[in-house]
């Protein structure tokens, strides 16, 4: 009995391995003739589903922010909306919502202000995972993110490496905002379909 029970262990520790030894397999972008034969044997594969949460901190003011004004149109100024304005991003993405809380990857891309009778930004932006289940592996969001609604909800357009083929479902959510700085930390509830 209790070598069968050490049996069964060490099976469920070796299945865990391959399985992480194929998640980590695509972290880095694979050459094309691989590409393809992945491809080719996905008629076979199995959609997978992965829910995941983490902190986006978008830190806007400070000695080091982690976003940044690129653009704005010559109109912004009279604009109440912030119409026009763009926003370079590389803000980290951690476990919980306290700046010092593990980091699992970066929100790299912009947004802008896209509404002009109400503040509602157009994000585009690439969720770059370094953690170590999905290092390397990316979702990307481009959508509509009404920033007064308690929730919102953007599309997941696609994804690479472990998340090849990707679409889902982001909801944001305020977590925190600063109204003097218009720092935030805003939590990310993400459903993602891939193969
Ligand atoms: C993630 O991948 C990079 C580049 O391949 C590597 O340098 C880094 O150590 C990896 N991090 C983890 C947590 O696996
Ligand atoms: C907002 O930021 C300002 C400037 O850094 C700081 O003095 C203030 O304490 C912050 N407010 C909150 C609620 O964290």
């Amino acid at each position: 009995m209790a070598k069968l029970g050490l049996t069964a262990t060490v099976m469920v520790a070796a299945l865990a391995l391959v399985a992480m030894a194929a998640r980590l397999a695509h972290a880095v972008a694979d050459d094309p003739k691989k590409v393809d034969k992945w491809f080719n044997r996905l008629s076979h594969a199995e959609r997978k589903t992965t829910r995941l949460r983490f902190y986006f901190h978008d830190t806007v003011s400070g000695k080091s922010p982690t976003a940044a004004r690129i653009a704005e149109a010559t109109m912004t100024k009279k604009s109440p909306t912030l119409f026009g304005v763009v926003f370079m991003i590389d803000d980290p993405l951690t476990e919980g919502p306290e700046p010092e809380s593990p980091l699992v990857g970066r929100a790299q891309g912009f947004y802008g202000s896209a509404g002009l009778e109400s503040l509602s930004l157009l994000m585009n932006i690439n969720l770059v995972f370094t953690s170590p289940e999905y290092n390397g592996s990316t979702l990307s969001i481009m959508g509509h993110n009404p920033t007064y609604e308690t929730y919102r909800e953007m599309p997941i357009v696609g994804g690479t490496g472990f998340f090849r083929l990707a679409s889902g479902v982001a909801t944001a959510k305020t977590y925190f905002l600063n109204l003097t700085t218009f720092d935030a930390v805003v939590e990310y509830n993400v459903l993602a379909m891939h193969y």
